[in-house]
């Protein structure tokens, strides 16, 4: 049942993409093909010229016509349902959160035990990273997929948790209407069963990025690391014209680039679902610092730990009653990790503990 689920899911992340995404595609490539100005032209031969001015009279009028033609998703796509922010305000959700501007849109939902944690620790780091833009030009929105529990209250807590300033709204208003916006957007999956017997919802996890102006849209996943989520919603939408050296994410020459880098299995587990919450000797994130954690626990508390960490809050585990306050009981999701994950990930841990103290003792 739970595999069935998961591969509805993956597939759903993967291939559930409705008419809008293959259209946004098309939209992306028009955007594309926009002549650009060259900055500096060498001039050329008066006939030469001639022909030029008269082939870029022509592409502009053909662009011109194919923009038309392809116009990125407005009001007529879009609804325009009323929601509910975080302080309790009644915002449009085209007019107001989406025209013409570039954003980021995610479904959450607070008492969460499994992705969503990760995603909004995900899209945390994306927030500090574009700093004072969001807001201004990048606008993020999480919608909760369960509005009868996410109560404008229980939103502004659950920001408040995760130090979450402003710019970034959280957001609640009608289930069917929710559903609606989400359909629009191609994150519902249809056939998904998604009341959980453990009062959890089952939901598409992935997060859609665009650019309404440009028709420009694209759904990301919060396993990505926040510096590529960074560089499509900070740079890439906007048309690379921010180019903000003192804090450009990715270099832009081949000298600078790091080479192709080879993880094992468990460095990559890591690296996509830990190390947004957790360091490994360089202090607490969200979570605590792991460093010494594989001597400190026993091993089969910590292998059950990482695998099912709902079913220990649930039980009241000790150890873990004691540590939540000090994390503003953000509780550890539950990744859906298989035994053999598990134990690659915690092969990881101890390497690097090991690395830290061969570095310690030099
Ligand atoms: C959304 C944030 C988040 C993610 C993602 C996350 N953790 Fe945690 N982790 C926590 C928090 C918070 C705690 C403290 C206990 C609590 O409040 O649930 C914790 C506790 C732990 C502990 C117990 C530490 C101790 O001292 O005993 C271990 C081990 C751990 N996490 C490992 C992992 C591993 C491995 C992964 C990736 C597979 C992971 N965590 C992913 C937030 C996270």
């Amino acid at each position: 049942m739970l595999h069935l689920k998961a591969i509805k899911r993956i597939t759903g992340l993967l291939l559930v993409l409705p008419v809008m995404f293959s259209q946004a595609a098309l939209a992306t490539t028009s955007a594309n093909n926009e002549p650009e100005k060259t900055k500096k032209e060498v001039k050329a031969p008066a006939d030469v010229q001639r022909v030029k001015a008269d082939i870029s009279k022509k592409t502009s009028k053909k662009s011109a016509k194919k923009r038309k033609r392809h116009a990125p998703y407005g009001a007529k796509y879009f609804p325009n349902y009323v929601l509910t922010t975080e302080e309790g305000k009644k915002v449009k959700f085209f007019d107001d959160l989406v025209k013409d501007k570039v954003v980021s849109i995610n479904f959450i939902f607070t008492s969460c035990q499994n992705i969503c944690p990760l995603e909004t620790a995900r899209l945390t780091e994306v927030y500090r990273q574009l700093g004072d833009r969001v807001g201004k030009d990048v606008f993020m929105y999480s919608i909760t997929v369960d509005p009868e529990r996410d109560s404008p209250e229980v939103l502004k807590a659950y920001k408040k948790k995760f130090n979450i300033g402003k710019g970034w709204t959280f957001l609640t208003g009608k289930k069917e209407e929710i559903n609606d916006i989400r359909t629009k957007l191609g994150l519902y999956i249809t056939d998904l069963d998604e009341t959980l017997p453990d009062g959890q919802i089952d939901h598409n996890i992935s997060l859609v990025m665009g650019n309404q102006k440009t028709g420009r849209w694209m759904k990301r996943s919060p396993y990505e690391t926040s510096e590529v989520l960074t560089t499509m919603l900070g740079d890439w939408l906007h048309n690379w014209k921010n180019n903000h050296s003192e804090n450009q994410l990715v270099s832009n020459n081949y000298k600078g680039a790091q080479g192709i880098q080879k993880f094992s299995d468990g460095a990559y587990l890591y690296k996509t679902r830990c190390l947004t919450c957790h360091t490994i000797g360089g202090g607490d994130g969200v979570g605590p610092d792991l460093q010494g954690v594989t001597a400190k626990r026993d091993e089969k508390w910590l292998k059950r730990w990482i695998a099912k960490p709902n079913e220990m809050i649930k039980e009241k585990d000790p150890i873990i009653m004691e540590m939540m306050p000090r994390y503003k009981n953000i509780n550890m999701p539950n990744l859906r990790l298989n035994e053999g994950d598990v134990n690659k990930i915690i092969a990881y841990i101890k390497s690097i503990e090991k690395e830290n103290n061969t570095a310690a003792k030099k």
